[in-house]
C-alpha cells in the first residue's frame, strides 16, 4: 500500500492540491478518495499519547485514550541516556501503532532560556548539545518502528507569555549556537518525518512565514527532507506561509486557507511548482504514515509501565545525602506531603496524558516498610498554612526515626499557556518542612516539579534531597526504588538550579513586553550565563550524586585532521573507576573552552558525554569524540562556523563546575580574515597583518604604524577609516583609502 506521488501530482486538481496543504480536521490530514489518498492521524505528545477519538483540542482540555505516561522531558533528560530515550520512543511508537496513529507530535526541544517558562517540563535542557543528543535518541526510537515524529517548536519558542504574537528578537549567532543546534543535530542524524514551526515571530516574521528559517536554514542548510507542519493555529497568512515553506496547516482553516491557495495560484501570485512542492511533502508523509492505518496491533501496558518506572528512577537526581539514603529495609519512617498520596507526575496542556495507571509513593513505601504513618502536611494549591495539617505533620514526624517528605509545585503552577512569575516553592509547603524538621531532623525531601525551583532553606532542612521532576505514571514506584536503594540514582541536572531567579541571565528580558522579547543575554543562557558571570548556583548543570563514588583518571586528548580542511577533531579518553561499594553509573562530561578567542565565548560548553555503568570496584576506559564543530563558534562576519587558532582547554569531570581533569590543545587554523573595507575601523585594519602593512605604506609617510601613538590608537582606533579619511591629517584621503581597500581584497582574495 503506497502512493505513486509523481503520477498523483499530474492527476490532482488545483482544488485537491490546495486541500492537501491543510488538514481535514484537528488530528487528520486531508484525504482525496477519488485518487486513493487516505487521511492519516497525528497526535500529541512527547511523553505519552494523547490520542483523542472524537473532535480534538490542543491544550488537553478534552479527554484522550489511556496511554503510558512516561517521565516528562525535563525528567528523562536528567538520565543523560539517549539509549533510554530510544527505548521509550519504541514503546511510544508501539502504542501509536496500536491506535493506527502515524505521527507523534514530539519531542519538544526548545532551550530553557528562562526557568520560568511554563512548558520547561516538556523540554530537555538549557544546553543545545545535550538536547540534540537526547532528541536523536527518542526520534530514532520512534521512527525505527515506522511511526513519525514532529520535532518542535521551530524556533525560539522559549516562553508561553503571548506565545502566538511575541516577536523573539534573537541575533543570528545566538540562534545558530543556542536555539537551532538541537534541531540541526536531529535533522541531520534522523530526518524526523516532520518539524513543527512555532507560534511566535523570529526577528519580526512569524515562524510560519519565515522562509529563512523554514527553507534557507532548515531545508537548504540542514538538509531537512520532511514536512513542515504548523503548530496548531500558527498559520496567520496561508499563502505567505506556503511560499515560505510551510507544507501543512493544522488544524485546517477550512473554507479559507485552501480557497486562498487556489486563488493565489490562479492569480499567478504562487507558482504551481511551489504548490506542488508542498503537496509532494504531504503525499510523502501520507505514504510513510499509511502502513500503520491497517495494523491490528496492541501494546503491553505492564511492560510499558515497567519501562516508565525504570526511566523515572534513572531520571532522579540525588542532590544531597548526609547518609540517610538509601533507607534500610527495617527503617522506621513516616511519610509526609500530599504529593506522596496524590501524585504529581506530568504537566498540563497539550502533552497531558490519560495514564493507564498511576503509582502512589505512599503505597509503594508501605509495600516495603509496612503501614507507615502519613500526614498531608499542606494543602496543594493552598497559599496559607493550615494549622491543623501542620500539627498533624509534627505529630507524625515525631513518630518515626526518618521522615520522607514530598514537596513540589502544584499542577496549576506549570502548564502550556502561561509562564511562572517566580521560582519559589509554595509557602505552606516550606512552613510544613520547617515544622517537620524542627520535630525530626532526619528528613528526606523528595521534590516533584517540572522545572527548577529556588530551594532556599530546603537544602538546610533536608538531610537528603532528591529531585524527582515529573516522573510520569510510575514515578511513585521509581522514587521508592531510589529511596530503598533498589536503584542507585544516576540522574544529572540538565538545567541549573540557581540560588535566585534574579541570577538567571534572561531575568531582565523575560518575558518581554509589548509583544517583543529581546534575547539580550545572547548565547549566555543557563550555565553559560552563570559561569560567565561567575555566579554561585545552588546546584550546577550536570550535577548529581550517587550511592557510590567515582574517580576519573588517565585523561588523554588526541587531536586529528585540520581545521582548514574541516576535518579537525579530538578523541578524549579517560578512565572511570567505581571506588565505592555499590554498583552505579557515572556521567562523564566533556567541556570545551576557547582560551584565545577574539569574540565573546562561554567559559565552557558541553561538547561530549558518556554514561558508564560500573560494578563496585571496577574501572572502564571511556572514549568521547569531539568533531570540529565542538571547537567552533558562529562567525557573523564570515557567515559560517569558524574555529580560531589558539589554545583550547578540554575539561573532563562529573559536572560543569567539577572538572578535575584538563588538557590544553593548541589548534592551528587559518586566520579568520575579517573582510576589511572603507568602513572597517582603524583598529580592525591594524589587527590584520595585510591590512596593517597596506596602511603603513599609505599613512605617516611609510613610518611604521607601530610608531602611531598607542594612546592615539586607543582614541581613534574604533573610528571607521572612511571617517578618518574625511578628517585628513593622516595623509590618508578617500582615494588612497579606496586603493588600500582594493589592494587588500586582491591580496586576501575576498570577494
Ligand atoms: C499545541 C502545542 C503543540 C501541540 C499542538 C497540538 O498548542 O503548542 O506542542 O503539539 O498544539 O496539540
Amino acid at each position: 500500500m503506497t502512493l505513486n506521488i509523481d503520477q498523483l501530482l499530474t492527476e490532482l486538481t488545483l482544488e485537491e492540491k490546495a486541500s492537501l496543504t491543510s488538514g481535514s480536521s484537528f488530528w487528520y490530514t486531508a484525504p482525496v478518495e477519488r485518487l486513493g489518498i487516505p487521511r492519516i492521524m497525528v497526535s500529541d505528545g512527547p511523553h505519552g499519547l494523547r490520542a483523542q477519538p472524537g473532535e480534538g483540542d490542543h491544550v488537553g482540555l478534552g479527554g484522550s485514550l489511556p496511554a503510558t505516561c512516561f517521565p516528562t522531558a525535563s525528567a528523562v533528560a536528567s538520565a543523560w541516556n539517549p539509549a533510554l530515550l530510544s527505548r521509550i520512543g519504541q514503546a511510544l511508537a508501539q502504542e501509536a501503532r496500536a491506535c493506527n496513529l502515524s505521527v507523534i507530535l514530539g519531542p519538544g526541544i526548545n532551550m530553557k532560556r528562562s526557568p520560568l517558562c511554563g512548558r520547561n517540563f516538556e523540554y530537555f535542557s538549557e544546553d543545545p548539545f545535550l538536547a540534540g543528543e537526547l532528541a536523536v535518541g527518542i526520534v530514532g526510537g520512534i521512527q525505527s518502528r515506522g511511526v513519525g515524529t514532529s520535532v518542535k517548536h521551530y524556533a525560539a519558542n522559549n516562553q508561553e507569555t503571548d506565545r502566538l504574537r511575541v516577536d523573539a528578537q534573537v541575533d543570528e549567532r545566538t540562534l545558530r549556537e543556542i536555539y537551532l543546534p538541537a534541531f540541526e543535530r536531529v535533522v541531520k542524524a534522523e530526518q524526523p518525518w516532520t518539524v513543527m514551526c512555532s507560534y511566535n515571530k523570529v526577528n519580526g516574521q512569524s515562524a510560519s512565514e519565515n522562509s529563512w528559517l523554514l527553507t534557507t536554514v532548515l531545508r537548504e542548510e540542514f538538509g531537512f527532507e520532511g514536512l513542515v507542519v504548523s503548530d496548531w493555529g500558527a498559520v496567520y497568512h496561508r499563502v505567505p506561509a506556503l511560499r515560505a515553506g510551510l507544507d501543512l496547516e493544522m488544524p485546517p482553516a477550512l473554507g479559507r486557507s485552501p480557497e486562498a491557495v487556489v486563488a493565489a495560484v490562479q492569480a499567478g501570485e504562487v507558482k504551481s511548482e511551489v504548490l506542488d512542492a508542498r503537496v509532494r511533502k504531504v503525499l510523502e508523509l501520507v505514504a510513510k504514515g499509511m502502513p500503520v492505518l491497517d495494523l491490528d496491533e496492541s501494546f503491553d501496558p505492564e511492560a510499558h509501565h515497567a519501562l516508565a518506572r525504570e526511566a523515572a528512577a534513572e531520571s532522579v537526581v540525588l542532590l544531597k545525602n548526609d547518609g540517610l539514603l538509601p533507607l534500610p529495609v527495617d527503617a522506621s519512617i513516616a511519610v509526609i506531603g500530599e504529593f506522596a498520596r496524590t501524585p504529581r507526575f506530568q504537566g498540563a496542556g497539550s502533552s497531558q496524558v490519560t495514564p493507564t495507571r498511576v503509582d502512589v509513593l505512599l503505597d509503594e513505601l508501605r509495600a516495603v516498610y509496612g503501614d507507615v504513618p502519613f500526614a498531608a502536611g499542606y494543602g496543594v494549591g493552598e497559599t496559607v498554612d493550615d494549622e491543623a495539617l501542620l500539627a498533624e505533620a509534627e505529630r507524625v514526624a515525631g513518630s518515626a526515626d526518618t521522615v520522607v517528605m514530598t514537596i513540589g509545585l502544584p499542577g496549576a503552577d506549570e502548564s502550556e499557556g502561561f509562564d511562572r512569575t517566580h521560582l519559589d516553592l509554595p509557602a505552606n509547603q516550606l512552613a510544613a518542612l520547617r515544622a517537620v524538621a524542627a520535630v525530626n531532623p532526619n528528613v528526606v525531601v523528595v521534590l516533584v516539579n517540572g522545572s527548577t525551583v529556588v530551594l532556599g532553606d530546603v537544602t538546610v532542612h533536608a538531610k537528603a534531597l532528591v529531585e524527582a521532576w515529573l516522573g510520569g505514571q510510575a514515578a511513585g514506584g521509581a522514587i521508592a526504588d531510589v529511596l530503598t536503594g533498589a536503584v542507585n540514582p544516576s540522574g544529572r541536572l540538565a538545567e541549573t538550579i540557581p540560588h535566585r531567579l534574579e541570577d538567571n541571565s534572561s531575568y531582565f528580558n523575560f518575558p518581554g513586553d509589548s509583544q517583543v522579547v529581546r534575547y539580550g543575554e545572547g548565547i549566555f543562557i543557563g550555565y553559560r550565563g552563570y559561569d560567565k558571570a561567575s555566579q554561585e548556583v545552588a546546584f550546577p548543570f550536570g550535577f548529581g550524586l550517587s550511592y557510590t563514588s567515582f574517580t576519573l583518571s588517565d585523561l588523554t586528548v588526541t587531536t586529528r585532521g585540520s581545521v582548514a580542511e574541516g576535518t579537525f577533531g579530538a578523541q578524549v579518553r579517560v578512565t572511570v573507576t567505581n571506588t565505592g561499594t555499590v554498583d552505579g553509573a557515572e556521567v562523564v562530561q566533556v567541556y570545551v573552552q576557547d582560551v584565545d578567542s577574539t569574540v565573546a565565548r562561554p567559559v565552557r560548553e558541553l561538547k561530549g558525554f558518556a554514561k558508564v555503568s560500573l560494578p563496585a570496584g571496577s574501572s572502564e576506559s571511556v572514549s568521547i569524540e569531539l568533531d570540529q564543530r565542538a571547537f567552533a563558534f558562529w562567525s557573523v562576519e564570515q557567515g559560517r562556523w569558524a574555529v580560531e587558532a589558539g589554545d583550547f582547554v578540554i575539561g573532563v569531570g562529573a559536572n560543569s563546575r567539577d572538572l578535575p581533569l584538563t588538557e590544553t590543545v593548541t589548534v592551528e587554523a587559518p586566520r579568520l580574515a575579517v573582510p576589511l573595507s572603507r568602513d572597517s575601523t582603524l583598529q580592525e585594519w591594524m589587527n590584520d597583518p595585510t591590512g596593517r602593512d597596506l596602511i603603513e605604506k599609505e599613512i605617516a609617510n611609510g613610518q611604521s604604524a607601530a610608531a602611531m601613538d598607542e594612546e592615539l590608537l586607543g582614541v581613534i582606533g574604533n573610528m571607521p577609516m572612511s571617517t578618518l579619511a574625511s578628517f585628513g591629517g593622516m595623509s590618508l584621503d578617500h582615494d588612497s583609502l579606496d586603493r588600500v581597500a582594493a589592494a587588500w581584497r586582491e591580496q586576501v582574495q575576498v570577494s
